[in-house]
């Protein structure tokens, strides 16, 4: 395909979700202030898209989650988007390695009036990962992995290790634009989305798939998984 006709493939994208969002979804400042405080601070415009996002949500609630943990806030867009799922009484634990992102995101979490739902971690989810499982909290409904790539398999694990029977497992960018097949990338995001894949095929206990998606991010897709721990 060439330049043009990616172009042209992309405005498609572009308006179908521009046309969803606009019938489907109810209008949210939370929402929309994230995104602008975002990108005044000069954030990588990466989150989830609207459509995405809104997915992400709707999974929360079919699976009546009532804990939610995020690795990888960056701005708190996706955060937002999951914690509106809650109950009243629900949580949300979101880690997020840069203290400057996580600075933007507690103004965003702030604003959209969700203080008391979302708990912000700063750190590596290497290390803040085997504090909250020192915690010895309730197990989490589910995980949205959207931190760095490379660490995607043992952010697996840590989603399988702090999970339930029936929790479910979502992970961001596992397609990148087909890249994920290209078996000798030495790209380490593919090489560790990959792992991360490997890892899931590769899990007795878990049952998943890859939802393939086009929209205003692109061609990418995620991978969606239930935690089923035999007894
Ligand atoms: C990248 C990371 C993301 O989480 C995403 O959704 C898109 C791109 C990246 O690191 O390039
Ligand atoms: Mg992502």
């Amino acid at each position: 395909m060439d330049r043009a006709d990616h172009a042209a493939e992309q405005n498609t994208w572009n308006d179908v979700d521009d046309y969803v969002t606009g019938l489907l979804h109810s209008p949210d400042i939370g929402l929309e202030r994230a995104i602008a405080i975002s990108d005044q601070y000069g954030l990588p415009s990466i989150q989830v898209s609207a459509t995405l996002g809104k997915l992400l949500n709707l999974l929360a609630q079919i699976s009546r989650a009532h804990r939610i943990l995020e690795i990888g806030t960056l701005g708190g867009y996706s955060t937002i988007w999951l914690a509106r799922a809650l109950p009243q009484d629900g949580r949300l634990i979101t880690i997020e390695l840069e203290p400057r992102n996580a600075r933007v995101a507690r103004s965003a979490i702030d604003t959209a009036g969700l203080a008391d739902r979302v708990d912000l971690r700063i750190g590596a989810a290497v290390d803040v990962l085997p504090e909250i499982e020192s915690e010895s909290v309730a197990p989490f409904d589910m995980v949205f992995i959207d931190a760095d790539k490379e660490n995607g398999a043992a952010y697996l694990e840590w989603a399988v290790k702090l999970s339930r029977t029936g929790s479910l497992i979502v992970i961001d960018n596992v397609v990148r634009a087909g890249a994920i097949t290209e078996e000798n990338s030495d790209d380490p995001k593919v090489i560790g989305s990959r792992a991360a894949l490997d890892c899931l095929g590769a899990h007795p206990e878990i049952d998943s798939t890859v939802i393939q998606t086009v929209g205003a991010k692109g061609y990418d897709g995620f991978a969606i998984a239930v935690v089923e721990r035999l007894p």
